[in-house]
């Protein structure tokens, strides 16, 4: 999608469709009341009579609207004026965003970010709008025969234009493309996410990641089975046992900062298929453990979006990834394995996977002298009990750097909650014949898992998203979010700008 900001009297635009915002009870924002003038108070007239409805998110299509240059005109409903708030915003971004994707109109005309926002300036306001809109033409039918794929024409807006009434700047391009650069991280994320386990495999991952290395021009290393098993990587490959396919563990490095800054590290969980491993899961929804890589397909989707946007900072990718496969070469529950680090682990239960993994790669991240550590995981079922599938779970050594990403999350819609990473639940993984189990026991399960990772952390600042419930919706609407890649980018974004100053 291209994108383009402009001032103007928006009744006098030609476009395919024009998006306008109304609150609640009839009050327009100033570029709707423009257009409510220029078309005799046409639009006032049917909010009157109760054509739109007052919910944050409804909206009214109006065909050839006298008085526009629009061959239609979308109303959205913001909500109630005093309740105008990121919420009700973002709720009208995606239902223009719904109808702009959608649409036969070949190109649209948004006026909702021009609406004041308490608290967020109209860089932030462009920026989501750019990212709502665009996120909302991705679709995901690569797998579809041509009879399959949906015989509707091309629908849906090329091109977006961002209407507002205050002066152009540097600083608002740049937001948009921030917003379309984040949207393109998404969607790069929700790809992998979709695929299926047979064709997203480690290797798969592997390549993705070095095709994205050589198109942004940064350094991306794959390292194999043999070069895991020098560096002593004994945790994560006893996940791989079971599997016939090649483990990888895939280095990124994108330097846009400093030579001598020290980088920032992300870490993805990338199994690519959780069966559990012996301690089988049940089958009723097993096809979803397709989404276990989604941790490191945000790796993959913020390192997209930063190169895009170029951002002046170091940043360092880790992927370690594999299937988790029963067989007959299969790591059992009871088997002792030596991590990395040198600690050894009583695998109880392997189907607590992926703490084995992310142990060894954040030991690896030791090597970079990272300013911090983040990894992404879908890494418990017990994080989506705890929280819901709204904010993503946040458990950290370094209370600044939760309240960092706490606030980028709120900030960009892709909010995260913190648990405490107390000493005390650190009991819970004792062993009686390793220096740890993998296994915490029935309470807290998002915490113990953590505190097992916390383990291996101690080098450095440290924060842990459990993606668990944000990586992904079941049922109906099945399909990868891309998320927590904007929580990441907005956070880089922040780091980047505290490097500037
Ligand atoms: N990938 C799963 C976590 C998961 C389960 C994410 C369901 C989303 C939905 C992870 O590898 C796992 O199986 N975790 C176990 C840990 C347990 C054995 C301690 C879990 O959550 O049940
Ligand atoms: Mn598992
Ligand atoms: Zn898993």
């Amino acid at each position: 999608m291209e994108f383009t900001i402009k001032t103007g009297s928006p009744a006098k635009l030609k476009t395919g469709l024009l998006v306008l915002g109304a609150f609640a009870g009839g009050k327009l924002s100033v570029l709707t009341a423009a257009v409510d003038g220029a078309t005799e108070g046409r639009i006032a007239a049917l909010i009157k009579r109760g054509d739109l409805d007052d919910k944050a998110g409804s909206t009214l299509l109006i065909p050839d609207l006298a008085g526009t240059q629009a061959e239609r005109v979308l109303l959205v409903s913001l909500g109630k004026a005093e309740d105008f708030g990121d919420k009700a915003y973002r709720d009208a971004l995606g239902a223009a965003a719904k109808v702009i994707s959608s649409s036969a109109a070949k190109d649209a005309v948004l006026a909702l970010a021009d609406i004041e926002l308490e608290g967020r300036s109209l860089s932030w306001r462009l920026q989501q709008a750019a990212r709502i809109v665009a996120d909302g033409a991705y679709g995901f039918d690569a797998l579809k025969s041509d009879q399959g794929k949906k015989t509707r024409k091309e629908r849906g807006a090329r091109k977006l234009t961002l209407l507002v009434s205050s002066e152009l700047s540097a600083e608002l391009d740049t937001a948009v493309l921030q917003g379309h650069a984040i949207a393109t991280g998404m969607a790069l994320a929700k790809d992998l996410g979709n695929l299926p386990g047979n064709i997203c495999t480690p290797t798969h991952l592997a390549e993705t990641a070095q095709a994205l290395g050589k198109q942004y021009k940064f350094g991306v290393e794959v390292l194999e089975r043999a070069d895991m098993e020098k560096l002593g990587m004994g945790s994560f490959l006893s996940v791989a046992r079971g599997s016939h396919q090649p483990p990888k563990f895939i280095v990124m490095e994108y330097k846009g900062g400093k030579a001598k800054a020290k980088p920032i590290v992300l870490v993805g969980k990338g199994i690519t298929f959780d069966t559990g491993g012996i301690s089988l899961k049940p089958a009723a929804e097993m096809d979803e453990m397709k989404y276990d890589m989604c941790g490191a397909a945000s790796v993959l989707g913020t390192f997209k979006a930063v190169a895009q946007m170029g951002l002046p900072i170091n940043l360092v990718g880790l992927i370690p990834t594999t299937e988790n496969m029963p067989g007959g070469g299969a790591t059992k529950p009871g088997d002792v394995v030596t991590s990395m680090s040198g600690q050894t682990i009583e695998v109880l239960n392997t189907d607590a996977e992926g703490r084995l993994i992310l142990c060894d790669a954040l030991t690896y991240a030791e090597r970079f002298k990272p300013e911090c550590v983040i990894d992404i995981a879908t890494l418990t079922g017990a994080c989506v009990v705890a929280l819901g599938k709204i904010p993503s779970g946040l458990l950290a050594n370094d209370d600044d750097l939760a309240a960092e990403l706490l606030k980028r999350g709120t900030e960009s819609g892709d909010r995260a909650w913190q648990l405490p990473l107390w000493d005390e639940y650190q009991e819970l993984l004792k062993s009686n014949f390793a220096d740890m189990g993998n296994i915490g026991g029935r309470y807290a399960g998002t915490i113990t898992a953590a505190c097992f990772l916390a383990r291996f952390t101690k080098a450095y600042k440290w924060a842990h998203l459990d993606i668990a419930g944000t990586a992904w919706v079941s049922g109906e609407a099945k399909g990868a979010t891309g998320r927590p890649v904007p929580l990441l980018s907005g956070f880089l974004i922040g780091r980047a700008q505290a490097a500037a100053r």
